[in-house]
């Protein structure tokens, strides 16, 4: 896992695994079953990257044979929040990696017009702001969404935050370390633009109609 060379902050995850679901992701002949099923596989393997340096308490445990150290992860270490709604397909995978992990939930739609990003619910796990905190959404596009996460979660105290996604333009990336320049991005895929629409070039269109099945 290495940082971007000319987008600091950003990891590009470029295992085998993520670039051949990535592909699967893209292909619009991938019926919905499949995308939710590959998003879930691909957060997990996003998570993994992104709780290396999660901090683990030491103690012991009872073998059958004997007393042996062991380290585990703090009660309540890691809070998920995915943005609303397609934030939503990301969670299984990365709860497979970390089950004990608490949910909070931030809903956020882009306007068609203006491409700003609307609040409309934000609901935090108390004590969030004691942990690691990963923000989930497969599509950072002008970086309009992100950035309004991160900035309500901040505004909650959280500082142990990164965001991760499933593809990622490159104007997202730089607005959102235009904002936020501590917190980093873990992507799938690191795409090549935005057309006029605010839709990432080449993407996989809608994530949240093709997650949900809305159009
Ligand atoms: C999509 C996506 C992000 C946002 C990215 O959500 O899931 O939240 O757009 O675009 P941005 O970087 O330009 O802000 P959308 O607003 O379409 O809502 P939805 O998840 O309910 O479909
Ligand atoms: N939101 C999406 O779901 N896809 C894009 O390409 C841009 C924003």
């Amino acid at each position: 896992m290495t940082p971007h060379a000319s987008l600091p902050g950003l990891t590009v995850v470029a295992h085998p695994l993520v670039r051949h679901k990535v592909a699967l992701l893209r292909d619009t002949a991938t019926p919905k079953k499949l995308f939710a099923e590959l998003a879930e596989e691909l957060a997990m393997l996003l998570a993994y990257e992104a709780t290396s340096d999660l901090p683990l308490e030491r103690g012991t445990v009872e073998t059958p044979l004997e007393s042996a150290p062991a380290e585990r992860l703090p009660q309540e270490a890691v809070t998920l929040v995915p943005i609303l709604r397609a934030g939503l397909g990301m969670v299984p995978g990365v709860l497979r990696l970390v089950p004990t992990a608490r949910v909070g939930h931030i809903g956020l739609f882009r306007d068609h017009d203006s491409l700003e990003p609307v609040e409309y619910y934000c609901k935090i796990p108390t004590g969030a702001e004691r942990g690691q905190v990963f923000l989930l959404d497969p599509m950072l596009a002008t970086g309009g969404s992100a950035v309004n996460a991160a900035t309500a979660l901040k505004q909650r105290g959280i500082t142990r935050l990164k965001f991760l996604c499933l593809v990622a333009a490159p104007e997202g990336v730089r607005r959102f370390h235009d904002a936020h320049p501590e917190v980093p991005i873990l992507t799938a895929a690191l795409d090549r633009e935005l057309n006029a629409h605010g839709y990432i070039l080449p993407g996989l269109g809608d994530a949240g109609d093709r997650l949900f099945g809305t159009k």
